[in-house]
């Protein structure tokens, strides 16, 4: 599974330990910014992965700002995009099975790296029911 993973400021200091977390499992990464802990604009980062993900050059990605809420409006504004703002388990679990999400956002201000660990363990685990679900995601689409 390739994973586009991306980070402004407020997420930098979370991207080390995830990119080494989802290396560590065997995924192919791309980091796709920030670079450093410099101010930078969070919706640039969100552009660079979901424009990517939705053109199809990675299966999924990770979004991390302070609180996620940028990333996440920023995300769902490129079309095709699901971007789901998880701060629990279920709700990554669900993001996956009944929403088809393809974009996972974390707030690295608001959820502990192990908590979000573990929330980004559970949304690549689970996949997409299908079934009464694609019809509602199709309706999102259209
Ligand atoms: C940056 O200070 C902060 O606004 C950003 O990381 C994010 O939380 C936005 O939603």
């Amino acid at each position: 599974m390739r994973i586009a993973v991306g980070t402004d400021h407020g997420g930098f200091g979370a991207k080390k330990e995830l990119l080494e977390h989802l290396k560590k499992q065997g995924y192919e990464i791309a980091d796709l910014g920030t670079q450093s802990e410099e101010s930078c604009d969070y919706p640039d980062i969100a552009q660079e992965v979901a424009g990517a993900v939705a053109k199809g050059e990675y299966d999924l990605g990770i979004l991390v700002c302070g609180t996620g809420i940028g990333m996440s409006l920023a995300a769902n504004k490129i079309r095709g995009i699901r971007a789901a703002l998880c701060t629990d388990t279920y709700s990554a679990r669900m993001a996956r099975m009944h929403n088809d999400s393809n974009i996972l956002c974390l707030g690295a201000r608001v959820t502990g790296l192990g908590l979000m660990l573990d929330i980004v363990d559970t949304y690549l685990s689970e996949s997409f029911e299908g079934g009464r679900h694609a019809r509602r995601v199709q309706k999102i689409e259209s």
